[in-house]
This record gives structure tokens, sequence and C-alpha cells, in this order.
């Protein structure tokens, strides 16, 4: 069948339907495909979102897959697919539950969408990621996990409220796993070119360095009932629109490693070139002493999450 950009959406829960309405509104593909268990709730928001690209006469259409075989031929998968994480649940309380549900969403997609990328969203993240490459089967350029847009994000908006300037300007860097152990990189932290270290004190950028790595804790403190979506759905989007347009942009996203910073068959956030073949290239950004014993602890976080998996026996099912 030819037909436009296809992107599927596994999970149309509050970070799956807010990509998909950022998707709609930029009109970044011709049909953005929902699929959820609460199959009724995905009709509603299809519909409901289908009539906002009408509003602003986008072309872009939002359908729903009644089942995972209905969704077929996508160009990029987006996996939201999962328990979301609860006050007082850390994001490695999910493992289990959630290796096992993308364990079958990865089947599915690898059945019915065999030439997609793959963006994994699910926590905890890096972990997910690695069941997802392991499960599928593909190159590890078209698995890419969503997270470090995110926290640098989030490490941007804290620079500007503690500045109260430079929005905008501010370009925040974050490596290592989506999890308590993430590395914010003040050193490759800037407001319009000036470093950090300029116009902050140490002790200020050690104050942005914590509430980044509990950025997605506060916010579950204060929903109370879920966590974070506006910026994680938007991140996400960004990465299907930078696979779409083939911007060859350089994104910090989760990727297996093979080799690069020491590390191999584990998944880590760096910095990628994103294209339309999914991760075009992993850069290898310098770090210090004190910087590289940080990823490490990170890196090994994540291991540990693995090493669970396989002690359970998950990988042989
Ligand atoms: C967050 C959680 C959901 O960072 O991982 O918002």
């Amino acid at each position: 069948m030819n037909h436009g950009k296809r992107v599927g959406i596994v999970g149309a829960g509050n970070v799956g339907s807010t990509v998909a309405y950022s998707l709609a509104m930029h009109g970044s593909c011709h049909e953005i495909i929902l699929r959820d268990n609460k199959v009724d709730i995905a009709r509603g928001k299809a519909l409901d979102m289908s009539q906002a690209a009408s509003a602003i006469r986008s072309h872009t259409v939002v359908t729903v897959a009644e089942e995972m075989s209905d969704l077929t031929d996508c160009d990029v998968v987006v996996v939201t697919a999962g328990s979301p994480r609860l006050p007082g649940m850390s994001r490695d309380d999910l493992l289990m539950i959630n290796a096992k549900i993308t364990k079958e969403v990865l089947r599915d997609i690898k059945k019915y969408s065999p030439d997609a990328i793959v963006i994994m969203v699910s926590n905890p993240l890096d972990a997910m990621t690695y069941v997802a490459i392991k499960e599928s089967g593909f190159d590890r350029s078209r698995v890419i996990g969503m997270a470090g847009i995110l926290d640098s994000s989030r490490m941007a908006a804290f620079i500007q409220e503690k500045l109260g300037y430079g929005g905008g300007q501010i370009r925040a860097s974050v490596m290592g796993g989506h999890g308590d152990d993430m590395v914010p990189l003040p050193r490759y932290s800037t407001v319009a070119g000036v470093p950090l270290t300029d116009v902050l004190t140490h002790a200020e950028i050690d104050e942005i360095v914590q509430r980044t790595r509990g950025g997605g804790a506060e916010i579950v403190a204060h929903l109370k009932t879920g966590s974070a979506y506006y910026a994680p759905g938007k991140s996400t989007a960004i990465m299907v629109e930078a696979i779409l347009k083939d911007t060859k942009q350089i994104h910090p996203c989760a990727v297996l490693l093979d080799g690069e910073y020491g590390y191999k068959d584990v998944v880590s956030g760096v910095p990628i070139m994103i294209g339309a073949n999914g991760c075009e290239k992993i850069i290898e950004v310098t770090l210090n002493d004190v910087e590289k014993k940080m990823f490490k602890k990170s890196v090994d976080s994540v291991q540990a999450l693995i090493d669970t998996l396989h002690e359970n026996k998950f990988f042989d099912n």
C-alpha cells in the first residue's frame, strides 16, 4: 500500500496521547495510530485529536488499532505501554511488570511493522530499551530510548528558574541512564554559550544537578496519581520528527553501547545523531575523571537491572 508516514503509538495514556497530540499539531506525519488495551479510550482520543487537526487545517489523521495486528507498516513506533510510576515507587519497581509487557509488544511490532524504528518510553527506560532490542532482534540503530531530551530540558528549566533569565538560550547536557544516577553535565551546559560557572555559584549548580536527578519524582509528588507527561511526550515527539524529517540533529538518547565509552551490551544515555535510519551515529564526549565515575555508576545501575532480568530467566522464555 502506498501511504504517507505512519506513526504507531502503543499505550494511549497521558504520555502516548501527548506524543500523538504534539505530532498531530505539527502535521508531522500522515497518520498516527493509537493502540491501547482500553480501545474505547483510544477511540475517543483519536477522534478528539483528528478534530483538533482539522481545526488547524492539518492533514494528519489519528486512528485506532483495535489489535496489535492492526499496527501495520509503521515508519516509527513509540512504546509507552506499561504500568506508570506511582508515588513511592522507584522506576526500578516497574522492572519485571514492564519487561513482560515490552517483550509482548516488541514481538508484535516485529511481526506487523518489521521496518519500523522503535522509540522506547516505558520505565525503567534503559532496561526496557535493552529488552526491546533483545526481543526484536532489530539492529541497535533502530531501537532508541527517550530520556536524555527530557532530563536535559528539565535541567535547562531549572537553570532558567534559578537565573531568572536566559529562557530559550540554555543548552543543558545530561548523560547516563534515566534513573537517580543520571549524569547532569554542568561543564557542558551553557546560557547562550556562556558557561554555567560564570553565572551561577557551585552551590547553585549542585542544587540544579540534584533537582534534575529528582525531576521526575518532584512531579510525581505533586500529581500524586501519576507521573509527568507534557515534557516526556514532547521530548518523544522531537525524536519522532528527527527520524521522519531526517534532520541528523544531535540529541541525548538511550542506546545500546557496543564499546563506546568503554561499555558493551548495556544501554545508557549518550548524545547521538538521529535521522531516517534511527541512531546514525553515537558521539563520544570527553569526560573528566569525576564525570567518568558518575557515568560508570549510572551504567552499573542499569547493568544491575539487566542482571536481575537474567537471574529471573527473563530472556529464556
Ligand atoms: C519521569 C518519569 C516518569 O522522569 O520517569 O517523569
